[in-house]
């Protein structure tokens, strides 16, 4: 691969078991591990193109709501750069976790799903920015590593450099457990390996929007005071044996077995979320309906397979069989609290693409 201007796209992913409470979450070195399932079309997509050596500094755009490029705020401006660093230091054979010489960047990007939509956009831009750069800087991201292609759990190591934990599951397909002991990397490094492909268990994941503010609190600030919950420690506890029974779910493609555990970790964020000091809450009246609605769908006898997760936000995911997902959006679509409806599926992971954003 030759280097130079280089664009990917990389999708968002919605966590089965949660990524909440961090040993050093500006790292994001996780107290537990994670397993979720990748998306397919929500996405983020990047083009980074290296600067002329004079260059001082990192240009970062941002094209919101369709609109045109334009620099990007310095909230996650700042962000960026400091990523940039991490890969930047990589490249130089560093560590990764600081400032180095190197090229500056100018990086464009968007989102394929509504800027203001509330989802996390965290996983899939800092996903795609690492492959992106990683491209830019002539180590093929997601060749073959028998042919000189990076090894996909050191490119979930340069996308959790961001300080995104959830990133480092997104630069993978289908379902993915970060930290993963099998993708090596250790306590210091923790990295992403894949449990099954999308095709393996091709469900859907309806998202209900019933937010279209960005979320008050970041999950950054989220993992720093999850520990502050009482509930915190018992859900350590309780951990090994949620992990373990959706990683059996998912070898047995058995989605009565996942959807229960689902559920309950999706309470289970917002219970030590509500319950972190000071609080915090992402729940809006829409969450409850939609919960509601969720659970009322299983039971009417139609026959349909429905379960619901969330994020660190409002809205709601609907985890089902892909050929039922026509049905339950159209169902949730019709609630007074569900602004609009996201038909999404599990995904094969990031892509490089020759056009470019600039
Ligand atoms: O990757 P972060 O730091 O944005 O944290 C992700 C937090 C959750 O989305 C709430 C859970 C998860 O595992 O994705």
């Amino acid at each position: 691969m030759s280097g130079g201007k280089a664009t990917a796209s990389a999708p968002a992913n919605i966590a089965f078991v949660k990524y909440w409470g961090a040993r050093d979450p500006a790292r994001a070195l996780p107290l537990a591990p994670s397993i979720s399932m990748t998306l397919e079309r929500c996405r983020s997509r990047t083009t980074v193109e290296p600067l002329p050596a004079r260059a001082g500094a990192d240009e970062v755009l941002l094209r919101v709501a369709g609109g045109e490029l334009e620099p990007a705020p310095e909230r996650f401006a700042g962000r960026v750069r400091r990523h940039l660093d991490a890969l930047r230091e990589w490249a130089a054979g560093g560590g990764g976790e600081g400032a180095v010489a190197g090229p500056r960047f100018r990086v464009a990007t968007e989102n394929s799903f509504p800027a203001a939509a509330g989802l996390a956009s965290s996983a899939s831009g800092f996903a795609a920015l690492a492959t992106a750069v990683a491209a830019a800087l002539g180590r093929d991201p997601l060749g073959d590593p028998a042919r000189g292609g990076l090894d996909r759990a050191e490119l979930s190591s340069l996308a959790r450099r961001s300080g995104s934990g959830s990133a480092a599951r997104s630069v993978l397909g289908g379902y993915v457990e970060w930290p993963s002991e099998a993708a090596g990397g250790g306590e210091d490094d923790p990295r992403a390996a894949a449990l099954a492909t999308a095709a393996d268990w091709p469900l859907a994941d309806v998202i209900a929007l019933v937010e279209d503010a960005p979320k008050a609190v970041s999950s950054l600030d989220g993992h720093r005071l999850a520990p502050t919950s009482p509930h915190f420690a018992r859900r350590l506890a309780e951990l090994p044996r949620r992990l373990d029974e959706v990683r059996a779910a998912i070898r047995a493609r058995d989605l009565e077995r996942l959807g229960p555990v689902l559920e309950e970790e999706a309470v289970e964020l917002h219970l030590i979320a509500m319950s972190s000091r000071p609080p915090v809450f992402y729940w809006r009246p829409g969450t409850l309906a939609v919960l509601e609605a969720v659970r009322a769908l299983r039971g009417s006898g139609s026959g349909l397979a429905a379960w619901a997760t969330m994020d660190a936000g409002a809205n709601v995911h609907v985890i089902c069989p892909t050929e039922q997902a026509g049905e339950i959006a159209e169902r949730l679509a019709r609630l007074p609290a569900v602004r609009s409806v996201i038909d999404d599926r599990a995904g094969d992971g990031p892509a490089l693409h020759d056009e470019h954003l600039i």
